[in-house]
């Protein structure tokens, strides 16, 4: 009897947290729009050409296993040489960790996993 008062309860909260009609972009739709144009794999993504031209082994962020989150936030915040800066009126730091979390939460297809090995030893 108890649980299922607590569980109706928990229904209740459930649905109260997400406000009817109003939709609220989490870290996947928030990295399509402000950094998949210039960070996704693949050629024609500036941020991407930048890196492999600057010999990073994942030049993508997505399949990146050496990204910190204080690091992101920093260049997210600052700029990069290139990269434009994002003000918290635009991306809040909520918004940048479900951005980080996202990335990280992802993985490169097979077939570019792997750094380009041109060189045969
Ligand atoms: C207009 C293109 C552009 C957009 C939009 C952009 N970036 Fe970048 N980003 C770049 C470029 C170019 C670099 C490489 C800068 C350099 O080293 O000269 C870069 C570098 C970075 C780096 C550093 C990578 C490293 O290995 O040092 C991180 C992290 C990063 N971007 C995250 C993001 C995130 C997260 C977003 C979305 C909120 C984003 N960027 C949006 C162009 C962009």
């Amino acid at each position: 009897m108890n649980k299922l008062l607590v569980l109706s309860l928990l229904a209740t909260l459930g649905a109260c947290s997400s406000k009817q009609g109003e939709v609220v972009a989490d870290g996947a739709e928030n990295y399509e729009r402000y950094c998949a144009g210039c960070h996704n794999p693949g050629p024609g993504h500036g941020g991407t050409m930048l890196l492999a031209e600057k010999g990073a082994p994942v030049p993508s962020l997505i399949g990146r296993k050496d990204l910190d989150y204080d690091y992101l936030h920093s260049v997210v915040r600052q700029g990069l040489i290139e990269m434009p800066p994002f003000r918290p009126t635009e991306l809040s730091d909520t918004e940048i960790k479900q951005i980080y979390d996202h990335i990280m939460a992802q993985k490169l297809p097979p077939a570019k996993a792997q750094p380009a090995k041109n060189k045969t030893p």
